[in-house]
């Protein structure tokens, strides 16, 4: 905060164009239900994912948002995605789950950094977590930031280039599709599960992408 108050009759921050994870914890009771058809869905169409070995990690297909099992999963995340755009003070539109896949990791395991291209919003549901598994790591989507890095005295939110969220089972958190992210390794002894997901507008090309400007004749200021 700039103070010099012989100098300045006033100052304030300006704080714009903020990178948004919105998280949300499952209700216990819809939980347990719904863990459980995870789990048995997964038992069903996966490896013995207990056979993996360290480091190893299993995904699943990604159509498991069409599993009538799991509609609730996919109910919660329409109603959470529902949620963010009232939060952006976006027009209610129809988000489709576009992928919906489960991820197993064995001790060890990590995912590296990357993005979801090509939809509006990502998400990850937590099945399983343990300390040591239990966190999803955000990176600064300004690249430029990174050529000056100055030391800082202490870490904070306003200086970071990356922010460790922590998760718990039950934990739905959803974030722009564009955010980079990663994932740390397995440093617990359990299988850490967790269900991913995809949205994207359900009409993006015939309602939402069409020019915002009418064709005509106009003089420049
Ligand atoms: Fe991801």
């Amino acid at each position: 905060m700039i103070e010099r108050e012989s100098t300045f009759a006033g100052a304030h921050v300006l704080r714009m164009f903020p990178s948004f994870v919105w998280k949300a914890e499952i209700r216990p009771e819809i939980r347990a239900p719904l863990d459980a058809a995870i789990l048995k869905k997964l038992a069903a169409v996966g490896p013995d994912v207990t056979a993996l070995a360290p480091g190893e990690s299993w995904q699943s297909d990604h159509r498991l948002h069409l599993a009538d099992e799991l509609a609730p999963l996919a109910a919660a995340i329409q109603a959470a995605a529902a949620a963010v755009l009232e939060h952006l003070a976006i027009a209610p539109r129809a988000l489709a789950i576009t992928g919906c896949w489960a991820n197993v990791s064995a001790p060890g395991a990590r995912h590296g950094t990357h993005s979801h291209p090509n939809n509006f919003l990502s998400g990850v549901y937590y099945v399983q977590t343990s300390e040591g598994a239990e966190t999803i790591n955000f990176h600064d989507p300004r690249p430029q930031c990174a050529i000056m890095r100055p030391p800082v005295k202490s870490l904070t939110a306003d200086n970071a280039d990356q922010v460790v969220v922590k998760v718990e089972e039950g934990t739905l958190l959803l974030f722009p599709a564009w955010l980079m992210h990663s994932v740390d390794p397995n440093r617990s002894r359990y299988l850490r599960v967790s269900v991913s997901f995809n949205l994207m507008f359900s009409a993006y090309a015939e309602s939402m992408a069409a020019p915002l400007w009418e064709g005509g004749v106009r003089r420049s200021a």
